[in-house]
């Protein structure tokens, strides 16, 4: 179902699956007025980007950590189906980022949210990519010049697909920023006190995980 407008259409999805939508609904608004992003900041969601919201059964196939990655992989393949040139590439988890020689810009983000119901046990996916417009945050961002209206049935149709296929570790790697050696740095969040961390990066490993290693050996994030 496509909407003019809602605060954010992960929090209508949330409701439609407590309310007993099944597997596969989606909900997509042409924009948002409180959208929301990963770590509770603000999505920025004027229109003519992509504002969209799935409800996906959890099953006892996959890790569910799974999810948000296949989610960010389903989105790649969706776009490339439309514009085949574009580099488009997921930073883990499940960043959509474009490098070039200026540099890594945000092309768009998943937010995915556990929900319970009478149905049983759904997650709310999140997708919002910026079709049209690059919208001023904190970081390097970027416009991929798509069509919303175009993309939107295409991404739907590659989520379904991908949330029935098994985890393919080496088609998300194919997409991945990160290869392998890649130097990569990072903050504990739970502990941001204890500041910068640096490895390489390694793999990813069965649960969805980033494997890295570092002076004292083997980690996983
Ligand atoms: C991120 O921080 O990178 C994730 C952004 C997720 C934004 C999408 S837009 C559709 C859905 N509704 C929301 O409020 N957020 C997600």
């Amino acid at each position: 179902m496509i909407i003019e407008e809602c605060e954010s259409t992960n929090d209508l999805a949330k409701k439609m699956a407590e309310n007993g939508a099944p597997h596969g609904s989606w909900i997509s608004a042409l924009r948002q007025t409180m959208g929301r992003g990963r770590l509770g900041r603000k999505w920025l969601s004027d229109q003519g980007n992509l504002y969209l919201s799935l409800v996906a059964r959890v099953t006892d196939q996959d890790p569910l950590t799974w999810i948000p990655l296949k989610a960010a992989l389903a989105t790649v393949q969706a776009v490339k189906k439309l514009k085949s040139g574009v580099d488009l590439k997921i930073k883990w988890p499940n960043d959509l980022v474009i490098v070039d020689s200026e540099g890594v810009r945000k092309a768009g983000g998943i937010l995915c949210e556990g929900v319970g119901s009478r149905g049983g046990t759904f997650i709310v996916i999140g997708i919002g990519l910026n079709c049209k417009s690059a919208p001023q945050i904190d970081q390097p961002t970027f416009s991929l010049d798509l069509d919303v209206n175009l993309l939107r049935p295409i991404l739907v149709e590659e989520l379904l697909r991908e949330l029935e296929s098994s985890t393919n570790q080496e088609r998300y790697l194919e997409y991945s920023l990160f290869s392998r050696g890649d130097s990569i740095e990072w903050t504990d969040l739970r502990a941001p006190e204890k500041g910068t961390f640096t490895g390489t990066f390694e793999s990813i490993g069965k649960l969805g995980e980033l494997l890295v290693n570092t002076s004292e050996g083997r980690k996983s994030l």
